[in-house]
């Protein structure tokens, strides 16, 4: 049953490629204006802040890496954990060619800023 066989191959072909592109594809960000409250505040410090240097809507460098998807991947450019703390300390202290920023941005932008990111 040579066409059967090849149904069989395209068949498992084609899942092979679902479940590959399916692990690469993330999600888009949340539309900006179905923001909450907090996470629209973390937007406008993100502008402020970290917008100069990073993107957050888009993929590709400006001076640092992309921001988009951080929490939807496991893990940091640098290969730390993609979590609060890592991300708290990396604006707290800088990393690389990254400034600290801990006298600029407080603990509540911080916060704030976090939520954002976790939408993105
Ligand atoms: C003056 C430019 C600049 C500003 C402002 C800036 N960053 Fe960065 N950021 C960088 C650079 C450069 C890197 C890459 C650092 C490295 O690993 O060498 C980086 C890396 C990062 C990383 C990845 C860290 C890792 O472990 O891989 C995160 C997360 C990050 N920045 C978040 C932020 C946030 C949030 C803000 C705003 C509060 C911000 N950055 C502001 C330049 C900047």
């Amino acid at each position: 049953m040579p066409f059967r066989t090849t149904g069989a191959v395209a068949a498992a072909a084609m899942l092979c490629i679902l479940a590959l592109t399916g692990c690469k594809t993330i999600p888009p960000p949340k539309p900006l204006d179905q923001l909450t409250a907090q996470e629209q505040a973390g937007h406008a410090a993100f502008v402020t802040n970290c917008g100069a240097c990073h993107y957050d809507r888009e993929n590709g460098s400006l001076h640092g890496p992309s921001l988009l998807g951080t929490y939807k991947k496991d893990y940091l450019p640098s290969g730390a954990p993609a979590n609060d703390d890592r991300i708290t300390h990396t604006i707290l202290f800088g990393r690389g060619n990254m400034p600290a920023l801990g006298s600029q941005v407080g603990k509540d932008d911080i916060a704030d800023i976090l939520a954002y990111l976790k939408t993105l």
